[in-house]
């Protein structure tokens, strides 16, 4: 009896402390932008829109067969923005998709007019979000067909209850999608990021580009320069030859950051498009409590780079299909 009056005493009070410090986080997180933004010159170096073509590069090799090439500005992107906020993404359903556009098993579509200039890989890392996979898909297939890609959408789970591990479910879809197609272009997507602009090609330029330079959540401001995280483009010989992903993040944060490190140390920089194409929302879910350990992990990233990532990957592949709009990876990591 009495051990249960004392539980509940202390209930309100850690409840209490627990909502200051994350109302004080939150504010904090949103003064940031606004602080940077404002009042110091942080530049990036943006790619304006009518350089943007310039900068993809195509990978593809020569034609095959009879056919053209695609033009390099596809006539099927539109100029008005489709989404406003996130109340705009309605889930259509996987069957109408598939009949309205001919999407193949395991979630591949190319153009069959014209050869694509640009074959790319989205690969996304997952658990317990089916809505947003849904909403994803309905927004995310008919985008990539509008730009007349030549492209597959493979989804890597997480098998299990250990803490996420975002990265290291990048490097085994990479890893994974390379034993199935050989494509030279992996896009790193979160499922709850969805681009607004059909002129944000999803297509690998020269340098890693970080494909977000502005979304709605951080009130289309870059919290900082080096932010490397949520939609990134790289080429197959770049995430190679930094190693891919640390596969040591385990839960919220840093995994971005480190990878950022990593280029940087290749002597590599990254782009982005104009704020103006390169526009995200993000699907609204409960924010995360950041790992306590990923600066202890970020530090240690510094010397462990070349034997941390691609080259030491290990992990389990329990079970994968073809589904009608993404080939889903089931992974233990
Ligand atoms: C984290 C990154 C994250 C960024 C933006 C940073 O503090 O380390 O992983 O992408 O915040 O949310
Ligand atoms: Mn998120």
């Amino acid at each position: 009896m009495k051990k249960v009056s004392v539980a509940t005493k202390e209930v309100p009070v850690n409840l209490f402390k627990i909502w200051i410090i994350s109302s004080s986080l939150n504010l904090l997180l949103w003064a940031l932008p606004f602080i940077f933004g404002k009042y110091t010159d942080v530049t990036f170096p943006y790619i304006a829109g009518n350089d943007i073509v310039q900068e993809l590069v195509s990978l593809v090799g020569t034609l095959q067969g009879d056919v053209h090439w695609c033009p390099p500005i596809s006539p099927y992107l539109e100029n008005s923005i489709r989404l406003h906020d996130n109340s705009d993404i309605k889930i259509v359903p996987k069957e109408i998709l598939v009949l309205k556009f001919g999407i193949q098993n395991g979630g591949m579509w190319k153009p069959s007019v014209c050869q694509s200039r640009y074959k790319v890989a989205v690969v996304i890392p997952y658990r317990n979000r089916t809505h947003h996979l849904k909403q994803f898909l309905s927004h995310l297939h008919p985008f990539l067909i509008r730009q007349q890609l030549d492209y597959r959408i493979i989804v890597v789970e997480q098998y299990g209850n250990s803490e996420f591990n975002r990265a290291k479910l990048l490097n085994i879809g990479f890893v994974e999608t390379l034993k199935l197609v050989d494509v030279d272009c992996f896009i790193f997507h979160d499922v709850d990021l969805l681009p607004v602009n059909d002129f944000n090609i999803y297509a690998c330029t020269y340098l890693p580009r970080h494909m977000y330079s502005a979304v709605d959540t951080f009130r289309y401001q870059l919290p900082y320069r080096n932010l490397f995280g949520g939609t990134i483009a790289i080429q197959r010989i770049h995430f190679r030859a930094v190693n891919g992903f640390s596969n040591q993040f385990y839960g919220w944060g840093g995994e971005d950051d480190d990878f950022y490190s990593r280029i940087e140390r290749k002597s590599l920089r990254i782009i982005r498009f104009d704020p103006k194409i390169a526009t995200y929302i993000m699907l609204p879910h409960p924010k995360v409590l950041p790992s306590e350990d990923r600066f202890h992990r970020m530090n240690e990233g510094k010397t462990s780079q070349d034997y941390d990532g691609l080259s030491d990957l290990s992990y389990e592949i329990i079970d994968k299909k073809l589904y009608q709009l993404y080939t889903w990876f089931l992974a233990a990591c």
